[in-house]
């Protein structure tokens, strides 16, 4: 197909010069170059909106969900004592900090957004022509199509839950009205990011800056306690009736690595944070060591109430917490879980959506999905169409279910980006690294990875493991001929040109920093 084709039906322009045509770069790709670093002809670029406070209410405001008001109770159930829960924590908080140090190198090697995908693509490129850009795709693909949306559909469900549950008083929230009020959530955070990124960044803070608060008062509230000489009798049961059982283990290890997901929430957008070489390695040396102390505090001043058997018993500790320390004022919980899940349904829709935006526009995905709003710069389609994936995820079914099917999926990609830094560091050995893991650090990493990949399969072999690893692998059906053999479906070409007007969005570039 020459580029003429395309480019030569006259071009539409806005008055601000973007062209409304697919005519943009097309024409200047080599196939070795990669289609976003073309930058011959006029393309949006999107602004660099994050600074480093910004940067880290991206990670912290991500992390912090509903997992820490919550999980306290799998934890303490898979290692059965007081002490090794309160050591599966700090070590869920050590293996996200290392996890992040190591994105921190990939990422100020590589700027551009997009995280695992973009460092599977970079390091994929060792790999025989025909295979280099697979792992990166299915990565794409399964992330697009199920995880992203499925994160984002689970903490909009948590927030329905929790805005609804004051109104029943203890009875059980109609499962409809949670949906609701999770639809309604999705479509305001989906407003937000569509309207500027400015504006979703200071969402973020502020939401960041209201969940610290919330956290800060739980902790407050176990030092009270502690300071008028009770709660000790709890804590100082220490290490009885920890369990002996690996695998119980190893589900206490999910659990407590569900409330640290997050940790590599920045580098979805570092092209949008100002001076990434510095930002992003401080970003997460702040904000995942911030996380750790939070969680760990919490779950003291959980403990200095609750006994292991009230803190086991209870669907939602926050609240047991709350009914038992701040009495009247315990309604202060439920909008502190309610404010701390909207926070992270923005922080996962923001990541979410750049993921399907740079895979867009390294054609792993319909090119539209790459375009930006000419005025405002955001990425209006893949706003709103990984919008209306997690939408479509709620609506049918219980997603809750999707999370045990997310940390096995999950790990496999961050084992393998785990893999990406040495890699690299044999394929492009001289380009500047202004930040460099230790080697032990990725090396180690991998087996924690493998091991959170193949423990739950060896603790209870379930089907579903195997149905996962197919959906992912189906992806390939989509692969041969749309990337491989770049099939084109031209006749969508007037569907293409209509969102393009009607959205008033333009052909993207990667700005390098
Ligand atoms: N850790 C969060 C919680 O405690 C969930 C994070 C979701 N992950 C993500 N990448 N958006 O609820």
């Amino acid at each position: 197909d020459s580029p003429e084709s395309i480019g030569s039906k006259d071009p539409l322009r806005f008055s601000n010069g973007y062209t409304l045509q697919k005519d943009v770069d097309l024409s200047s790709n080599s196939s070795t170059e990669s289609p976003s670093d073309s930058s011959s002809t006029k393309a949006v670029h999107m602004k660099k909106r994050l600074g480093l406070a910004s940067g880290t209410a991206m990670i912290v405001g991500t992390m912090i969900g509903s997992g820490i008001f919550i999980s306290p109770t799998g934890v303490l159930a898979g290692t059965g004592s007081i002490g090794l829960s309160l050591i599966v924590w700090v070590a869920c908080g050590i293996i996200s900090l290392c996890g992040a140090l190591v994105y921190a190198e990939l990422g100020t090697l590589i700027t551009k957004s997009g995280a695992e995908y973009i460092y599977l693509l970079e390091a994929g490129k060792s790999l025989p022509d025909q295979l280099a850009p697979v792992p990166a795709y299915l990565f794409a693909w399964i992330s697009v199509f199920v995880l992203k949306p499925a994160l984002f559909g689970v903490i909009a469900l948590s927030f329905g839950i929790y805005t609804l549950e004051p109104f029943y008083g203890g009875c059980e929230v109609p499962d409809i009205l949670v949906k609701i009020v999770a639809i309604l959530c999705m479509a305001i955070v989906a407003f937000v990011n569509c309207y500027s990124v400015k504006l979703a960044s200071k969402v973020q803070v502020v939401f960041t800056v209201a969940k610290l608060l919330a956290i800060a008062l739980i902790v407050a509230g176990g030092c009270v306690t502690l300071a008028q000489g009770g709660g000790f009798e709890y804590l100082s049961e220490g290490f009885e009736g920890t369990s002996r059982d690996f695998s119980s283990i190893a589900l206490a290890f999910y659990d407590g690595l569900w409330a640290y997901d997050g940790w590599n929430n920045l580098n979805y957008a570092t092209e949008e944070l100002r001076n990434p070489h510095k930002n992003l390695p401080r970003a997460i040396m702040i904000g995942i060591p911030l996380v750790t102390l939070c969680y760990l505090l919490t779950n003291v001043s959980y403990l200095t109430v609750m006994s292991k058997e009230t803190l086991l018993a209870s669907p939602a500790v926050a609240a047991t917490w709350g009914t038992a320390v701040l009495g009247k004022a315990s309604f202060i919980i439920p909008i502190a879980v309610a404010l701390s899940t909207f926070g992270a349904a923005n922080g996962s829709c923001f990541s979410g959506c750049r993921l399907m935006y740079v895979a867009a526009r390294e054609r792993h995905l319909p090119e539209v999905l790459s375009y930006v709003h000419i005025n405002k710069y955001t990425p209006l389609p893949s706003v709103i169409f990984s919008t209306l994936m997690a939408i479509a995820l709620i609506i049918p079914g219980n997603i809750f279910s999707l999370i045990d099917f997310f940390s096995f999926t999950a790990w496999i990609f961050y084992g393998a980006t785990m893999a990406c830094v040495l890699v690299l560091r044999r394929t492009r050995p001289n380009d500047p690294r202004p930040y460099r893991v230790p080697t032990i650090i990725p090396i180690v990493m991998l087996v924690v990875s493998m091991y959170l990949v193949v423990a739950p399969i060896a603790h209870n072999p379930r089907i579903e493991f195997l149905y996962a690893a197919l959906f992912v692998l189906s992806g390939m059906i989509f692969y041969v001929p749309f990337i491989a053999y770049r099939l084109q479906l031209t006749f969508l070409d007037p569907v293409i040109r209509f969102i393009q007007l009607s959205l008033q969005v333009a052909p993207s570039a990667y700005l390098p920093p």
